[in-house]
């Protein structure tokens, strides 16, 4: 069976008239603009603010198209890639009725947005090597399964998932399967955004919040077919990325140099770090790292967690966590935060 949007859209989403706002009803030149209700004097700032930005943030589009190679009518911009997540559930997750599937150890929102919308999840755990259990995921999905979320390179395990395990996902599953790629630009893998032509139930969530270092701005990507962007726009709030976020943005995205050269360093001091941690005794194991994070097996994870806050250094105690175990995840910071941190864990007494 094909796969067809209009099976899983929500009915309501489906014969939902969107808001039109001012900007989306007058897009041209003009001198005079008395269609918004906003200030016509300007901002109490030295930059004006005082009118609503583009609702489809064209200018920034064009150039992250550039940049991903995908045109911009397949691309959605969110406050953040939570936001992105959060209208999937409303477009597509009829509350108290359908479910999406989740592969935990996993990122958290995809849970906590599925409890804000009343959406059961069922969660079929990653295998011990952090590797989708295809079996588990085929037995899981029912009639009213809506969605699989798939984080690769992985929060918090750190590695990426077999490429063609995600294929057969994509390729025998009848709802949307949601590649979040937040960590790739620190990956070996390739990003899924080239198959977009080839699956038409993909969406792939992207943010400027990591490699791009602009997680204060808000700005989360998704990367789908233009009839799924279409819902994603339809659904959105008129104007979610703000004024100053958008101007920023591009700013940021016209400084790609800079990016790869932190992507090249993080990299750099990820296998630097990881080497030095290797030889502490109470360190276990650090398994395979994609990302710019890496998780660390310990004898004693929450008394190191605790430890390290005593010195001012604060790391994410994931022990409590399904197949996490004992583990800790750290960020790699700056050459010099890394320092400090293999110095002062070097003072730990098990
Ligand atoms: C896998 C994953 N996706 C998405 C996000 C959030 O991204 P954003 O800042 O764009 O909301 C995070 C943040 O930690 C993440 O780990």
């Amino acid at each position: 069976m094909k796969f067809d949007l209009n099976n899983i859209l929500r009915t309501n989403i489906k014969n939902l008239v969107p808001y039109s706002s001012a900007r989306d009803e007058f897009q041209g030149e003009a001198s005079v603009f008395l269609d918004a209700n906003e200030n016509s004097f300007g901002s109490p700032l030295d930059t004006p603010y005082n009118r609503y930005p583009d609702p489809l943030q064209y200018v920034v589009k064009k150039r992250l198209s550039e940049i991903k190679g995908v045109p911009p009518q397949n691309i959605f911009l969110g406050n953040g890639s939570d936001e992105a997540i959060d209208i999937l559930f409303r477009a597509f997750c009829r509350p108290g009725i359908d479910n999406v599937i989740t592969l935990p150890p996993t990122y958290g929102m995809y849970e906590v947005s599925a409890n804000i919308n009343d959406v059961a999840v069922k969660k079929v755990p990653l295998t011990v090597n952090y590797q989708l259990n295809l079996e588990g995921i085929a037995e899981a999905i029912d009639p009213n399964t809506k969605i699989i979320f798939i984080c690769s390179p992985n929060n918090p395990t750190a590695n990426s998932l077999y490429r063609e395990d995600i294929e057969t996902v994509l390729a025998n599953f009848q709802g949307l399967v949601v590649i979040d790629e937040a960590y790739i630009n620190y990956s070996k893998q390739k990003t899924f955004i080239q198959e977009l032509t080839e699956y038409s139930n993909l969406v792939i969530l992207q943010t400027l919040s990591k490699a791009w270092g602009l997680a204060g701005l808000r700005i989360g990507m998704a990367f789908a077919s233009e009839e799924i962007i279409g819902v994603f726009n339809k659904v959105k709030p008129p104007y979610n990325i703000n004024q100053a976020s958008q101007e920023l943005a591009l700013d940021a995205l016209n400084n790609v140099e800079k990016v790869n050269e932190w992507i090249r360093e993080t990299i750099q001091q990820r296998e630097t770090l990881s080497a030095q941690l290797m030889l502490m005794p109470f360190v276990e194991k650090i398994y395979p790292s994609d990302a710019n994070f890496i998780l660390v097996k310990t004898t004693n994870a929450r008394a190191i967690y605790e430890f390290l806050v005593q010195h001012g250094i604060i790391v994410r105690d994931r022990s409590k966590v399904i197949l996490c175990e004992g583990c800790l995840r750290i960020t790699i910071g700056t050459p010099e935060e890394n320092t400090i941190l293999s110095e002062t864990l070097k003072k730990f007494q098990d």
